[in-house]
């Protein structure tokens, strides 16, 4: 099977904003608890943090991790996170229906993005409190000591303002799962306000409103039409979630999910291109697809606690996805979509990073390994970053009920701001055929493969374990080579890859 493609150094889709690699913490599980934090694990500071599990965090190179929910944070108390630690009150979460003991609370988390270099993007509960508790979390976080949000954090050890700038304005607010859920109108009515409070401390903060928790809500796409309308004016985002999942082991649809995903954003596009013509706006309003990831694979084993029937565990194992190779290629082509929605998309975050729907698993006082899921997102953050390239891609497709049809070839090209390198990621979608793959290089200086790491596997439910967690990972590829312009490449059945030319 062959497939054709055409790079061209004047055609371009947008600068890719690095925030596409971003990461999502909820207290949730295991992923507080257990996951970044255990105190007397042999790898954890004085503060409690596992340094083996900050390791693999920070190699990510994620610009900002989303916190602290999610679901979570729609009858969350800021307040009971700060403070001495003994006088902290352990809640009921009344969304995963655990115990929230508040150990971690707004000055740890943000002591962790330090440690892990990267940038907190704080979640305000819209869903059981409002407009003054917003206003009241923003200032703390921000404020200047001298008034009273900044002297009690100065009182509680830190008296330099955090000056986080990125703010979503609650979570998932169409869902009737949400604590607090409105209507689009309601919350259209409140996050406006918000963000008129907010604006109003600082003009300069950077806000997410609400889209819809997936394209399958009946809500959607009337949800941000009316949202945009209250807000369109006061907010720089919208926010978009979808997982993915393959509950019928059915690949050939399940690699189509990501045809739905584009659609999904080209909609969510139009939609706000309607309201910017409504409002003769000259404001942009753009995407921050701030949860996105597979999550099915836990949903049996989660029932029990999710229903209640096990009390109020205190960080119980909850949602730990083990994800196998197929996912890989799900997780490839989400990211190949994301670089060609560069003009649209500017944030993304994978949810999530630790233990919970995570490419990154740990046991308690044991080890930490890297999920299958790992190795696409490492690679597409470390090496993705520059100009998004219209690709002009001629593949052989095949016919889904997901999404019609689809290409067995998936790639997307990125030019690194140095100008000296193109990489190309490529999920091969047939079962059983490699295709054999022509890239010719229009105005580019490129004559040689300076890197080629491939995924693929003969077992589509191969995972990583804690004993074998290496067992899904990339391999050097062979046989890819640039001849007068061409970039040669055989692209394995089912597989993923990076090639970097130079
Ligand atoms: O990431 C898990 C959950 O998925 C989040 O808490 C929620 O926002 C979404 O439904």
């Amino acid at each position: 099977m062959a497939a054709r493609v055409t790079a061209h150094r004047d055609y371009t889709i947008a600068k890719i904003d690095d925030r596409i690699y971003s990461g999502f913490l909820e207290h949730l599980g295991r992923a507080i608890y257990s996951g970044i934090y255990e105190p007397g694990h042999p790898t954890a500071d004085a503060q409690g943090f596992r340094g083996d599990v900050a390791e693999v965090v920070k190699a990510l190179q994620m610009p900002f991790v989303r916190y602290p929910g999610g679901n979570f944070v729609s009858s969350y108390n800021w307040e009971d996170g700060i403070g001495p630690r003994e006088d902290r009150p352990t809640r009921l979460d009344l969304a995963w229906h655990t115990s929230e003991s508040n150990e971690i609370g707004i000055h740890e988390f943000m002591d962790w993005c330090e440690i892990v270099d990267t940038k907190p993007m704080l979640a305000l509960n819209l869903g059981s409190r409002g407009l003054d508790e917003a206003r009241n979390f923003v200032e703390y976080v921000n404020g200047p000591t001298g008034a009273y949000w900044g002297d009690l954090r100065k009182k509680n050890g830190r008296a330099e303002p955090w000056n986080c700038r990125l703010w979503c304005l609650g979570n998932e607010m169409d869902g009737p799962w949400q604590i607090g859920q409105k209507t689009a109108h309601e919350y259209g009515r409140l996050s406006g306000e918000v963000a008129k409070a907010l604006r109003a401390f600082d003009k300069s903060l950077e806000l997410v409103v609400c889209g819809s928790s997936n394209p399958k809500m009946p809500t959607y796409p009337e949800w941000e039409r009316i949202v945009l309308e209250h807000t369109y004016e006061s907010v720089d985002y919208l926010s978009l979630h979808m997982y993915s999942q393959n509950k019928a082991k059915n690949t050939a649809e399940y690699l189509a999910l990501s045809e739905t995903l584009d659609r999904y954003i080209g909609t969510i596009q139009s939609v706000i291109n309607v309201v910017k013509a409504n409002k003769r706006s000259k404001h942009d309003v753009a995407i921050c697809f701030d949860e996105w990831n597979v999550w099915y694979h836990s949903h049996e084993q989660d029932k029990a606690i999710l229903q209640g029937m096990e009390g109020w565990p205190k960080a119980p194992r909850l949602l730990e996805d083990i994800y196998n190779f197929e996912d890989v290629l799900q997780v490839g082509l989400t990211l190949n979509t994301f670089i060609r929605r560069a003009d649209v998309v500017k944030i993304a975050c994978i949810a999530q990073i630790v233990n919970v729907i995570a490419p990154i698993m740990t046991e308690p006082g044991g080890p930490v390994w890297r999920q299958t899921t790992y190795w696409p997102f490492l690679l597409t953050s470390l090496y993705g970053r520059g100009t998004a390239l219209r690709l002009a891609v001629a593949s052989p497709t095949y016919d889904t009920e997901t999404a019609g049809e689809v290409p067995y070839l998936d790639i997307a090209g990125v030019q690194d701001d140095a100008g000296r390198t193109i990489t190309f990621f490529a999920v091969n979608r047939h079962p059983d055929r490699a295709i054999t793959t022509a890239v010719s290089l229009e105005g580019f200086a490129a004559a040689k493969v300076v890197d080629h790491q491939v995924m693929t596997h003969p077992d589509l439910r191969a995972v990583n374990t804690m004993e074998q967690p290496d067992l899904i990972a990339p391999k050097p590829g062979t046989g890819a080579a640039v001849e007068g312009g061409i970039l040669h490449l055989t692209l394995p059945p089912y597989s993923w890859q990076m090639i970097r030319v130079g």
